[in-house]
């Protein structure tokens, strides 16, 4: 299947490891040119260099928190003085949350409303002018299974992800005039580093058994009992990147195997 991705460009927020990493990787096998956006200077720029070099693209890492609305603009103008411009947004950037609503300070709303609402919406206001000249795009909205289906310790995850998936509905209908195709993907529980960093230690004091304290996560959630791989998402991340998915505007994917309990 030719997905006719060979040349254009992809900006992806988070793009230094994780789920971010692998769509970067998926994108480049198939001819993408990237702008990978990451807090962490030192990783974001080794992975660009890396992909580069293997794949035969040209990427560009830049070191730029997206909760602030400064260096969102630092990506853009980095995209822009490279490229000229992007053809696929991968709002991607994020992170999970702990907390009760009776103890959460505003400040900690705020801050996550700027990581997952505010940096999506700077980013379409600063690339979606450059995909109109280019003659449309995609943008690709990486929220989560939280934002439907709820986890109680994490409220304000839940609630933030799913502002980001009307923000990305609303987007769609606003843009799709222009030939720009927007959509959601709703992951479930993906195996990132991070995943088993945080098994690593829950299991520290008790055996060090964070494989089988995975295993049991995937039980407990996942009527495929097993966490997906970044690449199993990435797949589809790609596809709805490409012109196979042409007809694909203003809806919510979920690759969960199975761990949305609703229809
Ligand atoms: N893994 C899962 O099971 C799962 C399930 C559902 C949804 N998701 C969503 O998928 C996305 C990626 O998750 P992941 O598991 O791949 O996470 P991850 O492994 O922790 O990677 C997160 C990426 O985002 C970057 N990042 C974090 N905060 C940032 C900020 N303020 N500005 C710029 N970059 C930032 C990180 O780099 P720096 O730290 O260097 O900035 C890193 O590149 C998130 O939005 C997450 O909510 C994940």
């Amino acid at each position: 299947m030719d997905l006719k991705l060979k040349n254009k460009v992809a900006v992806i927020t988070g793009g230094s490891v994780g789920i971010g990493l692998a769509v970067a990787e998926a994108l480049a096998a198939e001819g993408v040119h990237l702008v990978l956006a990451a807090r962490g200077a030192d990783r974001v720029r080794a992975e660009a260099q890396r992909i580069a070099q293997q794949q035969g693209v040209r990427t560009i890492g830049v070191a730029a928190d997206v909760a602030k609305a400064a260096e969102v603009e630092q990506i853009i103008a980095a995209t822009l003085a490279e490229f000229g411009g992007a053809d696929i947004l991968i709002n991607n950037a994020g992170t999970g949350s702990n907390e009760t609503i009776m103890e959460a300070p505003d400040d900690k709303w705020q801050y996550y409303w700027d990581l997952h609402v505010m940096a999506a919406v700077r980013m379409a206001r600063g690339l979606v002018p450059s995909m109109r000249q280019r003659g449309g795009g995609v943008i690709l909205h990486n929220a989560s299974i939280c934002a439907a289906q709820p986890l109680w310790y994490e409220p304000i995850y839940n609630t933030t992800k799913a502002a980001l998936m009307m923000f990305s509905k609303t987007l769609s209908t606003e843009v799709v005039k222009d030939n720009i195709r927007v959509n959601t993907v709703n992951p479930g529980l993906i195996l990132t580093p991070d995943w088993k960093n945080t098994a690593r230690k829950l299991t520290a004091e008790t055996g060090g058994d964070w494989e089988g304290y995975l295993a049991s996560v995937a039980r407990e959630h996942a009527p495929i009992k097993r966490f997906g791989t970044p690449e199993e998402l990435a797949n589809f991340f790609v596809f709805l990147c490409s012109e196979c998915a042409s007809y694909c505007v203003g809806s919510t994917y979920y690759v969960d195997g199975g761990m949305l309990k609703t229809m």
